[in-house]
C-alpha cells in the first residue's frame, strides 16, 4: 500500500490526543483546547530539541573531533537550529496569552496537581545541556513532583557527559591556543595579562585576581565547569576569531550563549505570563508560582561561565601580535 500522509504522520494518534477535563465534568471551558494543544506543541518541540542535542553529544563524545572537519560544522549547524527552535518557543507564549485569566479560571482547578513542572523532557534537556542537580533551585519540588521513572531518566542524563562538560574537554584539547608559560615575561599569556591589567578602570582593579584564578590557576575553581586551560582556549578563540581556523569554534561558543539566552528568555516570558495569569497564587504543581520561576530563571543559566569570559576581552587593536608560525597555523590549510 502506498504511504499516505495521514499514516506517515500518525495523525490518528496525534489528533485524538486532546481530552478536555472540562468536557469530562460537563463544565465546558472553550480555552482548554488551546491550553492542551500548546503544551503538546511544546513537548513535540522539546522532543526535536533532544534529537538535536543527542546528535551533538554523540559527535562531541568522539575522542578526536577534528576542528577542521565537517563534524564541527554539523555541531555548529545543529546548535544554531536549537537556538532557532527556542526562539520560536519564546514567541509561542503570545498565542497562550490570548487566553485571559478569567478564561483560565474556567478550568484551572480541574488540572491540579498537574503542572508544566512535571515536564520531564524539559528537565532532561537542561541536564543534557549541563545543569547539575546540585545547581538546581528547589530540589524538593523536583523530587516530589516528578514520577520515579522520570527522575531516573533525568538522573541518567545528569550522570552522563553533558554538552558543557564535552565542550570543556574539547577546549582543553584545542592545540592552537598558545601554551601557558608564566616563567617567560614575553610569553603570550603574560603579555595578554599585562594588557588586560592596563585596560582596567580603578574600580575594576580587583578583576586581575579573578583573571589569575580563572586562567592561570593550576586547578579549576571549586564548582567551575571549565578548567583554566579550557578558559584560555575559549578566550583565545573569541579574541582571534577572525582567523579561518577559529571561525567555527567561535560560532560554537557563540551558539551556546545564544541557547542560554533563548532559554532564559523563555523562562522570563513564561514567568511573566504566569504572573499575569495567576498573580501571586501558588502554581497547580504547588510551588510558590512566580517566585519559584524567578529564582529558577536566575539560577539555571547553563553556559554562564562562557558569558563571564567576555569580561576579560580587550580591544582588538590592543591584542598581542601572534607569531608568524601561529598565524600560519590559524590560516586555511595550505595557505
Ligand atoms: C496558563 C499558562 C501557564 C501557567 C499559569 C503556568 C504556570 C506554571 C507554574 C506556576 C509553574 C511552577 C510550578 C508549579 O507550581 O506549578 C510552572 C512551571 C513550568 N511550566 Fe508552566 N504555566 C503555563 C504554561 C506553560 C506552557 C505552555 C508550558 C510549555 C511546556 C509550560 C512549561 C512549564 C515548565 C517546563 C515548568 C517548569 C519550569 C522550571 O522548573 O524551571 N508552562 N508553570
Amino acid at each position: 500500500m502506498e504511504l499516505h500522509y495521514h499514516d506517515y504522520l500518525q495523525l490518528d494518534k496525534i489528533l485524538n490526543a486532546q481530552f478536555l477535563e472540562s468536557d469530562k465534568t460537563g463544565l465546558s471551558a472553550h480555552d482548554e483546547m488551546l491550553f492542551i494543544v500548546i503544551h503538546q506543541a511544546y513537548e513535540l518541540w522539546f522532543k526535536q530539541l533532544h534529537h538535536e542535542v543527542d546528535s551533538i553529544l554523540h559527535i562531541m563524545q568522539k575522542p578526536a573531533l577534528n576542528d577542521n572537519s565537517p563534524e564541527l560544522q554539523t555541531v555548529v549547524h545543529r546548535a544554531n537550529r536549537i537556538a532557532t527552535i527556542l526562539r520560536v518557543l519564546v514567541h509561542q507564549v503570545d498565542i497562550l496569552e490570548t487566553m485571559t485569566p478569567m478564561d483560565f479560571l474556567d478550568f484551572r482547578d480541574m488540572l491540579r496537581p498537574a503542572s508544566g513542572f512535571q515536564s520531564w523532557q524539559f528537565k532532561q534537556l537542561e541536564a543534557k545541556l549541563g545543569l547539575k542537580f546540585e545547581n538546581r533551585y528547589g530540589h524538593e519540588y523536583y523530587l516530589s513532583q516528578l514520577r520515579p521513572e522520570h527522575i531516573s531518566l533525568i538522573k541518567k542524563a545528569e550522570s552522563n557527559k553533558s554538552l558543557l562538560e564535552l565542550v570543556d574537554t574539547w577546549l582543553e584539547r584545542m592545540p592552537l591556543a598558545p601554551p601557558l608559560d608564566t616563567s617567560q615575561s614575553t610569553s603570550f599569556w603574560n603579555e595578554y595579562r599585562n594588557r588586560y591589567q592596563n585596560s582596567l578602570a580603578d574600580a575594576e582593579k580587583d578583576h586581575l585576581a579573578m583573571f589569575d584564578a580563572i586562567f592561570f590557576a593550576v586547578d579549576r575553581e571549586q564548582s567551575a565547569s571549565l578548567s583554566p586551560r579550557a578558559c584560555r582556549a575559549a578566550l583565545f578563540i573569541s579574541l582571534y576569531r577572525g582567523y579561518p581556523l577559529l571561525q567555527l569554534p567561535f560560532q560554537l561558543l557563540n551558539g551556546l550563549l545564544e541557547i542560554d539566552e533563548e532559554l532564559s528568555s523563555w523562562r522570563y516570558r513564561h514567568m511573566n505570563m504566569v504572573h499575569r495569569m495567576i498573580g501571586t497564587r501558588i502554581g497547580t504543581g504547588g510551588s510558590s508560582g512566580k517566585d519559584y520561576l524567578k529564582a529558577a530563571a536566575d539560577k539555571h543559566y547553563i553556559f554562564k561561565e562562557f558569558a563571564r569570559l567576555n569580561s576579560f576581552l580587550i580591544e582588538r587593536r590592543k591584542l598581542p601580535t601572534l607569531s608568524p608560525e601561529l598565524e600560519k597555523r590559524l590560516g586555511f590549510v595550505g595557505s
